[in-house]
């Protein structure tokens, strides 16, 4: 898919095949979410993948929002260091995990990570120091329709888009 294609197609994407993420597609996707942009340059990020589904059960138990990752493949936890934009890096980095695994035929979906009271029960199951933020969670595995990857429903661009003022 061309780029500008494999980002407008990227879906959220909460049902998998019964089909392993080979372990280089991974690390390719964390290698695209190692480029994102970052104030400071500070790149805080920790990005933690578990392919284990004893720890999926046990992420889809935290809440109604995570039931699904009990069937993903793999799954990328984001991590950051308490810096002054850890958020906005966590999620700039979370997003280029999404698009590249979109871009690698591969299905995600985000998962609340920051603000949500399970955070420090994360960290622990993980064995992450306790200082270090959790942004996001991200389920992964081939779509269980690849018609999934499709433009669905968005707001219309000439609602949202000003030119020189609102
Ligand atoms: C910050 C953030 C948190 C999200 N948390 C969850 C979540 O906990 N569970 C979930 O199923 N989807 C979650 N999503 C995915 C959104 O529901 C999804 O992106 C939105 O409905 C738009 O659909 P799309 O991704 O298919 O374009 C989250 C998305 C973002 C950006």
């Amino acid at each position: 898919m061309d780029i500008l294609d494999t980002l407008k197609k990227r879906r959220s994407i909460r049902t998998y095949q019964d089909r392993e993420i080979p372990k280089d597609a991974l690390k390719q996707i964390i290698d695209v979410a190692r480029f994102s942009p970052t104030a400071r340059n500070e790149q805080p990020w920790e990005f933690i993948v578990i392919t284990d589904s004893r720890i999926f059960s046990k992420i889809a138990k935290l809440g109604d929002n995570a039931r699904f990752v009990a069937y993903a493949k793999a799954c990328i936890v984001v991590f950051c260091a308490d810096t002054k934009y850890y958020l906005e890096d966590g999620c700039a980095a979370t997003t280029n995990i999404l698009n590249a695994a979109a871009a690698l035929g591969i299905g995600s979906c985000w998962v609340a990570g920051d603000k949500k009271p399970y955070c420090e029960e994360v960290a622990a199951l993980l064995g992450v120091p306790p200082e270090l933020k959790l942004v996001s969670m991200v389920a992964l595995g081939y779509p269980a329709d690849p018609s999934d990857f499709k433009l669905g429903f968005k707001k219309s661009l000439r609602g949202m888009l000003h030119w020189e003022k609102f």
